[in-house]
């Protein structure tokens, strides 16, 4: 398409205030990606406005308090100190903005197929206050086309046009909670334009805040690859889980084997097994892109088998523990067992779509006296496991005392906070799903590893 005079003006206007950091910015959906991006924002030296439904986290930014762990208090309350950031519930402060992206949620439905109605509201609301000029940016995971066959169309409803009248794009959001090293800044955002505009607008907004923006050619490619990004993680987790199962049928120790593997210098990436996938991301993701596939025919196999690898480890687990209680003569019904670690990953304190929550549901089932301990996760409402009655509290002193009252204790995640060589100690018996206490004991039953006395070497794999 041609740019008209009335887009170039408008696109030349937005550029120059991008440039010159005059831009005031939004961005709508304040969690585990939003907030982190708002704050980069509002650091690169634009006037950053969040838009939240809840009215919680919005009152946490406008006191200077972060919620979430990856993003520090003090970054937050500076910024809202020297009038670069704010937040707010009223959403008709979007006509303030030059830009806005869209970090909502977008998890599946029960059935798996997505659920489009957060990124469906965000952008009624944000049409509702379009006006010539805003770039748009979605960058909540989402299945190829949404950009252009969803977001494009509710926008262009107001009678506006997308790369004449207004410039929308797709850039996937990379976080990873948790991590040391990689945050929104220093990884490399991806970023695909409805037209050349839309894009080159898209990465101007980023390269102030992001140390390398990777443009490609439409939002459709930007989807795709974050799609690729995170079936890749699916997939290949659902493989080391298979050769994990494969391994205790076999009797050898997968951690040895991945260990040793990782040593090849090419061609070769370790993955862990582990009790399952969880968070917002890997569990979900891929089910995005077989649903969109499945609408031209296509069948995801390798989706739909690591989705059905990954969704069996809980169950795996489970019988590990329930074979564990066996050497002692004991069942799953009526046995005490404390899960160490509920979140669904090392570090971080979100519980959303763990398996260990799964795992806790099944073993309740069974009978068990179910207990966790989890330093990031103080209280669990029964809502999370799709069980009854009181929230569950944490465990909080893994003392000796406290250890030893429990039939089994199960480590489900390996936060750096728990003292494995304790648990080691005084534990009567532990079934341990990340190889986190790196040794083999009478008492230690790791996933994918042979139990201690059919064990060749004593001390196994770091
Ligand atoms: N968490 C991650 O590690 C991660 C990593 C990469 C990508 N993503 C993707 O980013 C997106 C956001 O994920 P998240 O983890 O930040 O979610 P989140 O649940 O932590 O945050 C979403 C926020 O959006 C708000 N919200 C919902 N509907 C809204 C609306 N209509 N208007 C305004 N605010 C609204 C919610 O109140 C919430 O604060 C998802 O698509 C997710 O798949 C997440």
């Amino acid at each position: 398409m041609e740019p008209s005079r009335a887009m170039t003006s408008l696109a030349s206007q937005l550029e120059s205030r991008l440039t010159d950091h005059t831009a005031t910015v939004g961005v709508v959906g304040l969690g585990y990606v939003g907030l982190p991006l708002l704050v980069e924002l509002a650091r690169a030296g634009y006037e950053a406005v969040g838009f939240d439904l809840d009215e919680r986290k919005v009152a946490a930014i406008s006191e200077g308090r972060s919620y979430i762990p990856d993003v520090p208090t003090a970054e937050v309350s500076a910024l809202v100190a020297a009038g670069r950031l704010r937040a707010t519930t009223d959403f008709s402060e979007l006509v303030k903005v030059s830009s806005v992206n869209i970090c909502v949620p977008t998890p599946l439905r029960k059935t798996k197929d997505p659920d489009m109605s957060y990124v469906v509201s965000a952008v009624e609301t944000i049409a509702a206050h379009l006006r010539p000029g805003l770039l748009v940016i979605l960058e909540s995971t989402t299945y190829p086309g949404t950009t252009q066959e969803l977001v494009q169309p509710i926008l262009e409803r107001t009678g506006l046009l997308a790369g004449r009248d207004f410039f929308l794009a797709f850039s996937p959001e990379r976080v990873d909670p948790g991590n040391p090293r990689f945050n929104t800044r220093n990884v490399p955002k991806v970023v695909g334009g409805v037209t050349p505009t839309c894009a080159s607008l898209a990465a101007r907004l980023y390269e102030s805040a992001i140390e390398s923006v990777v443009p490609v050619s439409s939002p459709r490619v930007a989807e795709m690859v974050k799609l690729l990004e995170n079936t890749f993680r699916a997939v290949n987790i659902g493989l080391v889980n298979e050769i994990a199962l494969m391994c205790d049928a076999l009797g050898i120790d997968v951690w040895e084997v991945v260990s040793a593997a990782a040593t090849k210098p090419f061609g070769f990436m370790p993955f862990y097994p582990g009790p399952g996938l969880g968070g917002h991301c890997i569990p979900i993701d891929p089910f995005y892109l077989s649903w969109k596939a499945k609408q031209s025919g296509f069948e995801a196999r390798f989706i739909e088998l690591a989705g059905h690898v990954n969704g069996s480890m809980p169950h795996a687990v489970v019988q590990k523990i329930s074979e564990a209680l066996n050497t002692r003569r004991k069942a799953v019904n009526g046995s005490r067992i404390l899960i160490v670690g509920i979140a669904y990953k090392r570090d971080i304190d979100d519980v959303r779509e763990s398996p260990a929550l799964d795992v806790l549901s099944v073993l309740q089932k069974r009978g068990a006296v179910v207990s966790y301990a989890d330093p990031h996760v103080p209280s669990l409402d029964a809502a999370h496991w799709h069980g009854e009655g009181e929230p569950l509290v944490s465990v909080g002193n893994l003392d000796a005392k406290t250890l030893r009252a429990f039939d089994c204790v199960a480590i489900l995640t390996d936060h750096s906070a728990f003292d494995y060589a304790e648990m080691v100690r005084h534990a009567d018996l532990i079934v341990d799903t990340r190889n986190a206490v790196k040794q083999s004991a009478p008492h230690v039953f790791r996933l994918g590893a042979p139990a201690f006395s059919e064990t060749p070497a004593e001390v196994l794999t770091a």
